[in-house]
């Protein structure tokens, strides 16, 4: 069934484990999801991008996780807006039914500009009361994502600053972070420890001068009662990577963030582990694969099968390795 996110936060811990929320935008992403967390009694974060909603609809994005729910009803599922950029645009997922939803007042309304303090104070204040209200969990950031690396946001639309940033908008201040907390009683905050969006995270191995996981523990050890959020949480596989430039792909060298880095911020607070180019990495790999393979083929459904097939193995590793396993 639909449950609350704050509810799931909390067992999570409670049991020590972290869940993955994972981006979909279509019926196979979904189900692929649905059938991994099945397979090993995981509980499930569905999560809807801006982006996701604008290519799908808010109406399909609605009612897919609602399948899913019907589909899979001893499957404790929840339903969220990831990266609001306003209160106004929270609103309208809280009246479609979202369970919980990401305030990001990190960046302005354009989801581009970093925001001040004050201002990520107050437009999360007022997301809270309004979710509060409805029993919907809210999600907020504080610090902006980007590489410590380069100084850039990573390159998803939407949700990545413009410009350069400096090393301390990059990484999030426990001291400011327990301000945030007070000022504004939101239930996970999402932090910044050197994580970007995107496949092109890190251009070598990432070591603790660019992935920040002391950071996670600094701020854990401020906070201990407050979820942590981790963003930009794909680990970029080198065999997906590989695949896809095997079938005629173009991708760069470039690493994602180890799990057992993920693991360890697990060890210290870190709740929900949000997942998108994973998955993308996954499909995209099978259907390259397919389609060179099978080139008589025109049947989508040919392809979309073996693409579901690997997003559900990458979702299933995700969930095993984060310790889910008989948590839903
Ligand atoms: O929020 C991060 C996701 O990767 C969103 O990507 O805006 O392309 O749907 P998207
Ligand atoms: P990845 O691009 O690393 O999968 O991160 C997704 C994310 O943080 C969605 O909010
Ligand atoms: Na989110
Ligand atoms: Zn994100």
């Amino acid at each position: 069934p639909l449950v609350s996110m704050r509810e799931l936060l909390d067992h999570a811990a409670a049991n020590n484990y972290g869940i993955p929320a994972f981006n979909v935008n279509n019926l196979e992403q979904v189900q692929a999801v649905m059938s991994a967390a099945d397979e090993v009694g995981a509980p499930v974060i569905l999560q809807a991008s801006a982006g996701a909603r604008k290519y799908a609809g808010e109406s399909f994005i609605k009612h897919l996780i609602a399948a899913a729910a019907e589909a899979y009803p001893h499957i404790p599922l929840v339903m969220h807006q990831d990266h609001g950029t306003s209160p106004e645009i929270c609103q309208g997922a809280l009246g479609l039914g979202f369970g919980s939803v990401m305030m990001d007042g990190s960046l302005r309304a354009d989801g581009k500009t970093p925001a001040d303090f004050d201002y990520n104070v107050d437009v999360t204040r007022q997301v809270v009361a309004m979710a509060h209200k409805l029993g919907a969990t809210v999600e907020g950031e504080l610090g902006c994502l980007g590489s410590l690396e380069t100084g850039e946001a990573g390159e998803e639309d939407g949700v990545g600053a413009v410009g350069k940033l400096s090393h301390d908008q990059m990484l999030t201040d426990p001291e400011e972070a327990a301000q945030f907390v007070k000022a504004t009683q939101l239930d996970a905050l999402a932090i910044a420890i050197g994580t970007s969006h995107g496949a092109y995270k890190f251009t070598r191995p990432p070591t603790g001068d660019v992935l920040a996981i002391a950071r996670v523990k600094e701020i854990h050890s401020r906070i201990p009662n407050t979820h942590l959020v981790m963003h930009g949480s794909s680990s970029v596989p080198q065999e997906l990577l590989a695949l896809i430039n095997q079938y005629g792909g173009k991708m760069k060298e470039t690493y994602g963030v180890p799990v057992s880095e993920i693991q360890e911020a697990i060890k210290h607070g870190v709740r929900k582990i949000n997942i998108d180019t994973d998955v993308r990495l996954a499909m995209t790999a099978a259907v390259r694969q397919f389609q060179a393979q099978n080139p008589d083929k025109f049947d989508m459904r040919e392809w979309m099968k073996p693409a579901r097939e690997a997003a559900k193995a990458i979702c299933k590793q995700r969930y095993l390795e984060f310790g889910c396993e008989g948590q839903g």
